[in-house]
């Protein structure tokens, strides 16, 4: 795919990635191709033409490295290598090869902040303080009173630090106690890298998603955070987390050397760099992203709001003026509830997360798609005897397999899925919304081809046309505007005369010239005369 490389000084040297619309593949529960109840490689591989016809221009896939899946594959043994349980690495280059054949790309997700325990860097490590891997990890000896270095806290709750008692010392992890994070101030770990960059570039990836991106370098001092609340080991994770002022551990800046030098490295493929950059405010992921290390940054606001048109609102005009085409958008991912269940669940929830793609389609940046969203998927309900994930208030509903059609397997394996789930109902399926033009796959797959065939709009502002208040959120961007109503009751939008609806929700009206009658969670794109 070089001929589009930003690398390449040539008449277009904007990045391939600009006007996109991308998908997340969360790969243990796409498609399994073997009966063994995990999805695998081979298994997107059969399913690319799905993606095609979405209309989809690149893929994200969650880590297929080998792994002892403490963390569902995000705890990695070996950063060159395919877990057995997701194929070899002759099927992953078959997968690159088959998705550039139609015009598909492959971004992969590269976990740096930590690896797996079982890593042999680790377990080379654990032999001892002299060991010629102790140095990749970060290690501190006790306390004063012999309990950890200092107060950091696990995101998933716990102290960030465990006792290794052969050498008296502990290691630090932000999330399991087998994700031990990786010590970046060591120039070792940064050359290792630099490798295993290069080795996937290699092999044809697109580009990157860095998991945990703003952690990466923690305080050279280990000094302890501000502790903001009362501290309980045994409240939730993000009250644990809550309780301190994140200074020491978290976004310090001397990531942005690790990214800067991983742009370059990028650059000279053509490849894209994004980061999982989770920041509540706009400009806390600004400074994340400052534009010449990362290429792009998730904004996690639509993943947390609820329903409310102050708080769509504040998710999506703040971050636009800041970061432009360096966002990305996205309602969900396989960390979080599905958008259609936090909006509401059944159609309604469904029409709102249709609505807020609508409103993502023609903004700055990178929209991106969690995988079943197209189907209006709400969460899959796990028995609680079922549930699997590590964390507390588990992630599994999010998860649960992707029901390609009706029946025992839903279309996504022969066998016993890796997670129980109920069975998802006949019109939630791929079969059976693929074709029909009232479907929710039907309602996607118009909205991104739409997106494709729009005017370049890369140099028109996004100018706000609501007001800022009432329940429609508006704007134009050059000769193309995009409304959505937030509520139940009809609202009346007026278009410039001679204007096309270049995309509409069912319900929406038209009320005569230059006049758009919007029901309940309805959005339309139209576009003026040229
Ligand atoms: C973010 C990933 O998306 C999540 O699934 C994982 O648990 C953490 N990072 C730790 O790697
Ligand atoms: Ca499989």
């Amino acid at each position: 795919m070089s001929e589009t490389s930003v690398a390449e000084v040539g008449v277009d040297t904007r990045p391939w990635w600009y006007g996109t619309f991308g998908y997340q593949v969360y790969l243990r529960s796409f498609a399994d191709s073997n009966g063994d109840g995990i999805g695998d490689l081979a298994g997107i591989r059969g399913r690319l033409d799905y993606l095609v016809d979405l209309c989809v221009d690149f893929v994200w896939i969650t880590p297929f490295y080998p792994s002892p899946m403490a963390d569902w594959g995000y705890d990695v043994a070996d950063y060159c290598e395919v877990d057995p349980r997701f194929g070899t690495l002759d099927d992953f280059e078959a997968l690159v090869a088959a998705a550039h054949r139609r015009g598909l790309r492959i971004i992969i997700d590269l976990v740096p902040n930590h690896s797996s325990d079982a890593h042999p860097w680790f377990a080379d490590a654990l032999t001892g303080p002299d060991s010629e891997h102790r140095d990749y990890y970060i290690w501190a000896d006790p306390g004063p009173d012999g309990g950890p270095p200092n107060n950091w806290v696990g995101y998933f709750g716990g102290p960030a630090w465990t006792l290794d008692p052969a050498s008296g010392q502990y290691y630090m992890h932000l999330f399991l106690p087998e994700q031990p994070d990786l010590n970046w101030r060591n120039p070792k770990v940064l050359e290792e890298f630099d490798r295993i960059l290069r080795f996937w570039l290699d092999r044809g990836v697109d580009g990157f998603r860095i998991d945990v991106a703003g952690a990466l370098v923690k305080d050279d001092l280990l000094r302890s955070n501000p502790q903001v609340g009362p501290w309980d080991p045994a409240a939730g994770r993000f009250e644990q987390w809550l309780a301190f002022e994140h200074l020491h551990d978290v976004f310090q800046p001397e990531s942005h050397e690790v990214f800067r030098r991983w742009r370059a490295i990028c650059d000279e493929y053509g490849a894209y760099l994004l980061g999982e950059t989770y920041h509540r405010e706009p400009q806390g992921l600004a400074d994340l992203v400052p534009g010449d290390g990362m290429h792009g940054g998730f904004w996690f606001e639509p993943m947390h709001i609820a329903w409310d048109v102050d708080e769509l609102r504040r998710a999506l005009v703040g971050p636009v003026e800041l970061l432009g085409e360096r966002l990305l958008w996205a309602s969900g991912s396989h960390d979080h509830e599905r958008s259609p269940s936090r909006f509401g669940g059944g159609d309604e929830g469904r029409g709102r997360a249709l609505a807020l793609n609508v409103l993502f389609a023609c903004l700055p940046g990178v929209p991106i798609l969690y995988q079943g969203e197209e189907l209006g998927l709400v969460d899959g309900r796990v028995p609680p005897e079922s549930m699997l994930d590590p964390v507390d208030n588990g992630r599994d509903g999010c998860r649960t397999p992707m029901p390609w059609e009706p029946g025992p397997g839903g279309g996504f394996t022969t066998g016993e899925a890796w997670l129980h789930s109920d069975p998802r109902s006949e019109c939630e399926t791929a079969l059976a919304q693929v074709g029909d033009p009232d479907s929710w796959h039907s309602r996607y797959t118009d909205l991104l081809t739409v997106r494709r065939a729009l005017p370049d709009l890369f140099d028109e502002p996004v100018v706000w046309t609501d007001g800022d208040h009432g329940p429609v959120i508006s704007y134009r961007r050059g000769p193309v505007g995009v409304a959505a109503n937030t509520s139940f009751d009809r609202h009346q939008v007026e278009v410039p005369a001679g204007s096309s609806v270049v995309y509409a929700t069912p319900g929406v009206e038209f009320a005569g010239a230059g006049q758009l009658v919007l029901t309940a969670h309805d959005a339309v794109i139209w576009a003026a005369p040229s």
